[in-house]
């Protein structure tokens, strides 16, 4: 089948390259000109395992294009996907922008029948708008072909995007006609084992199904990180009583896992676009907020444990920092908890070094030169050049490298002892017979 991704970030690109896999001819268009330039000397804009190879292989084998327009792509597509961004507006209400540029393009390109998906994350009722601003540029060129608008939210996790994508929970489907139907199915018919993992709905439903599996496990995350606040005072281990309760089956042990708060590129922007979705219908988002107020709070845990351990001042004081990109497996820094630390840690005039096993080229271009400059925020060039002379380690990103440190050689590096967990990875056990000063989340 034809297809064409609009939109080459994360959701855009993998799925672009995951249809080409599957035999599909595909284009993936970006506005952003650079992107397209080094898509096709098969140089990625992001960071996703197993991605890379896969492009290139596929560019390769002549299934997989990329273009900066529509009119510039090999094929007449079949089927068009909508997959740029949905940011945060200044009033937290998703900002789009992007999807109706996208889909007005889409509108002045199409001559032809063809299935257009919006595979964004977009407001209840966003697909009427599309499907009107298409209309609209098919009016102004007095083109009179069909084409229908489904919506099909995309709910893979950057750091395993792939597998996700091939091998996906469910696929949804909003506001499909009998023709838009056969066609998604034959689509997804490769990658869905039983055809019962394909949902198909009112378009209002789908849409709202994206927001309320990321609120819902964003309210999962932000519980868990509050009952680990008061878990810490009265002298509760958070990580029992995860194992404990997680092994209920009416519970479960997905994202209930403590830490430093949750980033990202679309928790924190999807939380805030449903509460805005709640308050303009007559809803008080009450639970909504408080997931969102837990974040916010849960994001200064780790500043304020390190006040408590070396005071306000900290110009005296070097802290090692690994990892910086929201989760392990990406270098999304969106959101990231790294942030917020960060930036207090230099606020405080710490020296900090930092280390992260692949976000460090896009961590610098969000911080501010005068870090760097005045000598104050250092990248390191391993994960134990960011622990020398330190004066403590934080975690911050739980990547692989970073489960089993070398506590022996941290021991000569480092200047104390003293490691703050923020994403409980380490047995306080242990560190304590390595003589390390610990402290987790919630233990
Ligand atoms: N990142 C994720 O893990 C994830 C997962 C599921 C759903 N989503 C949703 O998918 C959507 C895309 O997210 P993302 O993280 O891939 O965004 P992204 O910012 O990585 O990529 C969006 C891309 O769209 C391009 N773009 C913007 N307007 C365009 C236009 N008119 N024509 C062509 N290209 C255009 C941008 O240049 C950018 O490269 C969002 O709605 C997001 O909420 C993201």
């Amino acid at each position: 089948m034809n297809i064409t991704v609009i939109g080459a970030g994360y959701v855009g690109l993998v799925t672009g390259t995951c249809f080409a896999e599957l035999g599909n001819q595909v284009t993936c268009i970006d506005v952003n000109k650079e992107k397209i330039t080094n898509l096709t000397q098969g140089i990625l804009p992001i960071y996703e395992p197993g991605l890379e190879p896969m492009v290139t292989s596929n560019m390769a084998d002549g299934r997989l294009h990329f273009a900066n327009s529509l009119n510039e792509q090999p094929h007449e597509p079949k089927v068009i996907f909508i997959a740029v961004g949905t940011p945060s507006d200044t009033d937290g209400s998703a900002d789009m922008q992007y999807v109706l540029n996208a889909a007005r393009s889409i509108g002045a390109y199409i001559n032809d029948y063809c299935v257009v998906v919006d595979k964004s994350t977009v407001p209840v009722g966003v697909a009427d708008q599309v499907r009107a601003a298409i209309q609209a540029e098919l009016d102004k060129r007095g083109v009179a072909t069909k084409f229908d608008v489904v919506s099909n939210p995309e709910f893979l996790r950057e750091g395993a995007a792939i597998d996700d994508f091939m091998r996906p929970d469910r696929i949804i489907v909003g506001d499909a006609s009998e023709r838009s139907k056969a066609i998604m199915l034959e689509l997804y018919t490769p990658i869905i084992r039983s055809k019962e993992k394909i949902y198909f709905m009112n378009v209002k439903d789908a849409e709202m199904t994206k927001y309320v599996a990321n609120a819902m496990l964003a309210t999962k995350i932000s519980f868990m990180n509050e009952m680990s606040v008061l878990c810490e005072r009265l002298g509760v281990d958070i990580e029992n009583v995860r194992l404990g309760i997680g092994s209920d089956s009416r519970i479960g042990n997905a994202f209930i896992y403590p830490g430093c708060g949750y980033g990202g590129s679309c928790f924190p922007k999807d939380v805030k676009a449903l509460i805005k979705m709640a308050e303009n219908n007559g809803v008080d988002p009450l639970v909504l907020r408080a997931v969102e107020d837990r974040n916010y709070a849960q994001k200064r845990v780790l500043p304020a444990k390190i006040r408590k351990i070396f005071g306000d001042d900290l110009s005296d004081i070097t802290i090692g920092v690994w990892g910086l990109s929201f989760k392990p497996g990406t270098d999304d820094m969106r959101e990231a908890s790294s942030l917020v630390l960060i930036e207090s840690l230099i606020q405080q005039k710490a020296r900090v070094q930092v280390y992260d096993p692949v976000a460090m080229p896009v961590a610098k271009e969000m911080m501010p030169a005068e870090w760097f400059l005045s000598g104050q925020l250092s990248f390191a060039e391993h994960q134990y050049a960011a622990v020398d002379a330190a004066d403590a380690l934080v975690l911050v990103t739980e990547w692989k490298p970073f489960c089993y440190p070398d506590l022996t050689a941290m021991k000569k590096l480092m200047r104390r002892h003293i490691i703050l967990d923020g994403r409980n990875q380490y047995d306080p056990k242990q560190m304590q017979d390595a003589e390390f000063e610990y402290y987790g989340i919630g233990r």
